[in-house]
């Protein structure tokens, strides 16, 4: 499966969202990672609901929701979710995660299910009908900047192996957190195919934008 790239956004300041964009749109950007974050189900607060409707008006790139959020199934029609886009929730913050997934293809968007680093496989194994992917949390949720979680990197060989045994070799395998220039190669090699370009690689302010973007490319090929 080609690798995609997902820059997530609460990486890059508010003064270079409109340079980042045409970047990102000139070098063929998969999707852009949206982190979404409530204060409850990780300790921190990003991105709202007007950010991601101005962001839409902006550019044609799809979004990629990552939805750490409390009770997302009550939240869904906040967001104004559009056809194609990712969405992914984690099941450690409902108790309705089929339901929740079922909502998101009821809008035409594609389901995903975002792990944090020590929820095991079993929670996938009646709703992979339901998804498109898995999104492999790398560090604990809540912060860009974080360190990964080095039994999450080797978590992603068990998520490709899980996903190919059960018959779902088509499902894309997303790796969130510290995706580093460092760790890049060994995360492609576990498995991972989108890849959420953050303050450890390509939006590292130490980093020109076309370049890091260009050597991210040639470390996951
Ligand atoms: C963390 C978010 C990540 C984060 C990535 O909770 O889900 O998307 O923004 O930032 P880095 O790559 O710096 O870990
Ligand atoms: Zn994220």
């Amino acid at each position: 499966m080609k690798s995609m790239l997902a820059p997530s956004m609460m990486c890059i300041s508010l003064d270079k969202v409109v340079s980042s964009l045409h970047i990102f749109e000139q070098t063929s950007i998969d999707y852009l990672h949206i982190d979404v974050m409530d204060g409850l189900f990780v300790p921190n607060l990003a991105y709202g609901t007007d950010y991601i409707r101005q962001l839409r008006s902006m550019t044609h790139i799809p979004l990629d929701l990552h939805l750490m959020i409390e009770h997302p199934e009550k939240k869904l029609s906040w967001f104004d979710i559009q056809p194609g886009e990712l969405v992914s929730v984690h099941p450690e913050s409902t108790q309705h995660l089929h339901r929740t997934l079922q909502a998101i293809s009821d809008v035409g968007a594609r389901p995903m299910i975002a792990l944090n680093p020590s929820t095991p496989l079993n929670v996938l194994d009646y709703v992979l009908d339901n998804i498109c992917g898995v999104l492999v949390m790398t560090v604990n949720p809540g912060f860009a900047g974080q360190k990964a979680v080095l039994s999450a990197i080797r978590k992603i060989a068990d998520v490709r192996s899980y996903l190919d045994e059960h018959g779902y070799p088509q499902h894309m395998l997303e790796v969130d957190g510290n995706v580093s220039f460092d760790y890049a190669p060994l995360m492609r090699k576990n498995g991972g195919n989108l890849f959420v370009l953050g303050s450890s690689s390509a939006l590292s302010p130490k980093v020109d934008l076309l370049d890091g973007l260009n050597r991210f490319r040639t470390l996951v090929t």
